[in-house]
């Protein structure tokens, strides 16, 4: 069974880290997010297809030799296509109902849960759905009996038809990718779902958690989920504060890190303290404090740092 990934978006609100990485290549505890995503695919899904447009180059190169126990399909696209149009570009490798995953969501939905409800209800497409308190900035859906009725855009408090929003990943039976016209750019959930909704479109409500991690405050939320148990319990030449994530090539003199805080491969850091902070491959820093902040790859800094993605390319706050 196949997976497509999208994986060719901009990444624009993470500016200027994706100037220099590609979004689905910045890591989430020190594995890139699409290799993330790829090794947590349950075992019957043996090929992903990435749809790419944006970071082709530095995606083929990430892949070229590298084997993390799933088949890799890379297709390109020579301009973006939206959402839907990068689904139905992957079409020609698709043998049956295909997972489809927005790149950048961390999510705890159990797949193989959700694939057991696809087929037991016949299902042409089935999506993730995550209960938000406040659904006024999203796109709920109206589920009745499993199915999903309608979908209603932003809506006013109050007039909301549920708090369900949708969550980035779903299963797709082949008529629904062949429902979306060829070579246009064209948005899933606002051009082809609403055309499904009550037609065999069901919902997959989930609990647990669910991150977006396209924005600054949501990708390092989503590194510190993607700690997990793995964290580093003691490295010599730094005095760990709580749940934290230190590449084993890292070498530190000096340093207190954490709560949260993921030091990435060959940093060197001396006289540093780092709280709920991500640092990127190749970084050096010296007697700085630095908190919620993104840093890297291969920069120096000497200097106190907060709320700020820190780029080759430049520094924003946040
Ligand atoms: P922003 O520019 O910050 O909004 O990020 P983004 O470009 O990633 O857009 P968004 O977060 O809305 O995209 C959701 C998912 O779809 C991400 O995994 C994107 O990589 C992917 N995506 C969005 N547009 C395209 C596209 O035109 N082609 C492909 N292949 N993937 C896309």
């Amino acid at each position: 069974m196949e997976a497509i990934i999208l994986v060719g978006g901009l990444g624009t609100r993470l500016r200027p880290l994706t100037h220099t990485v590609p979004k689905p290549l910045l890591p989430l505890a020190n594995v890139p997010m699409v290799e993330r995503m790829v090794r947590n695919l349950p075992e019957v899904f043996d090929t992903a297809i990435l749809a790419v447009n944006y970071g082709l180059d530095e995606m083929k190169i990430y892949f070229e030799g590298r084997d993390i126990g799933k088949k890799i399909i890379i297709v390109p696209e020579e301009k973006p296509l939206g959402t839907g149009g990068a689904m139905r570009n992957c079409i020609d490798h698709v043998t049956g109902t295909t997972a489809v995953f927005n790149g950048d969501v961390v999510t705890s939905a159990d797949l193989n849960k959700m694939l057991e409800q696809h087929i037991r209800t016949k299902a042409k497409g089935t999506l993730a759905l995550w209960e938000v308190e406040d659904p006024s900035r999203f796109g709920v859906v109206e589920l009745k009996n499993g199915q999903i009725l309608q979908f209603q855009e932003k809506p006013e408090r109050g007039t909301e038809l549920s708090n369900l929003i949708n969550a980035g990943t779903y299963l797709l039976e082949p008529e629904v990718l062949e429902m979306i016209p060829p070579n246009q750019k064209i948005s899933i959930e606002r051009d082809i779902y609403p055309q499904v909704a009550g037609n065999g479109l069901y919902g997959f409500p989930f609990e647990g958690y669910f991150i977006d991690s396209g924005t600054p405050e949501s990708y390092l939320e989503a590194n510190f989920k993607s700690i997990g148990n793995n964290g580093t319990a003691a490295h010599s030449g730094a005095s760990i504060r709580g749940p934290s994530l230190i590449h084993e090539s890292a070498v530190l003199q000096d340093c207190i890190i954490g709560p949260n805080a993921i030091i990435g491969p060959n940093v060197k850091m001396e006289k540093c303290v780092i709280r709920r902070t991500v640092i990127l491959s190749d970084v050096k820093g010296y007697g700085s404090v630095i908190e919620d902040c993104v840093i890297g790859p291969a920069i120096s800094f000497e200097k106190d740092l907060s709320r700020t993605l820190v780029s080759p390319k430049g520094s924003i706050p946040f």
